[in-house]
């Protein structure tokens, strides 16, 4: 079973779920400030248990749809990014809600909003799951963030290691024998 392979959890699944329900609120309240139907893109594929949890609280209006953009390579980022899947909808004139599941050096989320922005997008916010602000290399930072996580490479609740461990219910730290 693939939760053997974990050392040590560091977000449960009811400590996620319980931050959705307060990430879901703060994100409402600006919505309904603004009047706006957003579009909530979701980064593939990581962002999907995470993007699944917190649309289900949002009362207000919202459209959705996917992208997948860049690749990483084992555990280190390669830097380049690139669209895999384009997004469905047009997002000319509209307002866009990016979510993420970590923001770790930066430059996903910096390529990301330089491309809606040149789409034409009127607003461009993002929420991610986690933060590791340790890793920055570029000055950005997500509008909404559920929880900051040391400098360790995490998996569960969407994230991989080598396209395994999506699945897991919560966030943790992989068994270091599991990376040789
Ligand atoms: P950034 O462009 O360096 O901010 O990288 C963002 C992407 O790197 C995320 O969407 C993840 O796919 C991946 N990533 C960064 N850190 C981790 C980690 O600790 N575990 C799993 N994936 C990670
Ligand atoms: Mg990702």
């Amino acid at each position: 079973m693939i939760a053997q392979d974990i050392e040590k959890i560091l977000l449960s699944e009811e400590e996620i779920e319980n931050r959705c329900v307060e990430l879901a609120h703060q994100i409402e309240e600006d919505y309904k400030e603004s009047g706006e139907t957003p579009i909530v893109v979701g980064l593939l594929k990581g962002s999907v248990p995470f993007m699944a949890e917190l649309i289900k609280r949002f009362e207000f209006p919202c459209e959705i749809d996917f992208m997948s953009v860049s690749s990483y390579d084992g555990t280190e980022s390669i830097g380049d990014v690139r669209i895999l899947k384009d997004m469905d909808l047009s997002c000319k004139n509209r307002s866009i809600l990016v979510v993420e599941d970590i923001i770790d050096t930066g430059r996903t989320l910096v390529e990301v909003k330089k491309m809606f922005k040149n789409k034409g997008c009127l607003d461009v916010r993002c929420v991610t799951l986690l933060d590791k602000p340790s890793r920055r290399v570029c000055e950005i930072e997500a509008d909404y963030v559920g929880f900051e996580v040391p400098n360790e490479f995490v998996v569960g609740y969407g994230l991989d290691y080598s396209q395994k461990y999506r699945n897991l219910p919560f966030v943790g730290v992989l068994k270091p024998e599991i990376y040789q």
